[in-house]
């Protein structure tokens, strides 16, 4: 789950593999709107070190948004936060003795002063995610920018085109 070889410009990262079913629809969007990212599975409490040691290279890498998903006790997205300056978007996963309202809550419930920008539970916030860090971006690259006007555009045209509801 990377494209490593050239430079990413968002890193996305979950607290397990178990995650990627899901956040493989963040990539998906970003490959869309031709946005360069790189993947990492590194859970905030099994992998911790590694984890820190990852996200201190980041910003010499030129990435410049991560998104964190992770799922139950969510730490994930907070520590990213705690530990960079990039911005950070947290995606809550969907668990399966609280469907998700646990990682919802441990993620937005952020006390001031280290901001998450919190999407929401699952698959829509996985696409959402990859939308709002091309917004993000597109305060400095035009062409981003451009990308993410067009696709908001298109969207408006199709579903006023197909607004007409009929039995
Ligand atoms: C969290 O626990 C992960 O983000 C995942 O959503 C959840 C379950 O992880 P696994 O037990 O599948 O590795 O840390």
């Amino acid at each position: 789950m990377t494209t490593d070889d050239k430079r990413s410009l968002v890193a996305i990262i979950l607290g397990s593999k178990s995650d990627w079913e899901v956040m493989r629809h963040t990539a998906l969007q970003l490959e869309q709107l031709g946005v360069t990212w790189e993947g990492r599975a590194l859970s905030a409490h099994r992998a911790t070190d590694a984890l820190l040691q990852y996200l201190e290279g980041l910003p010499g890498r030129g990435v410049e948004v991560i998104i964190a998903a992770a799922g139950g006790a969510a730490h994930l997205p907070g520590v990213c936060a705690a530990k960079s300056h990039l911005p950070v978007l947290g995606v809550p996963m969907e668990s399966a003795s609280l469907k998700g309202m646990d990682s919802l809550l441990s993620i937005v419930q952020m006390p001031a002063g280290v901001p998450v920008g919190t999407l929401a539970i699952g698959k829509a916030g996985a696409v959402n995610a990859a939308l709002l860090a091309v917004a993000i971006l597109g305060g400095k690259h035009p062409e981003h920018r451009r990308v993410y006007q067009d696709f908001r555009a298109k969207q408006t045209a199709k579903v006023t085109a197909d607004s007409v509801l009929s039995l």
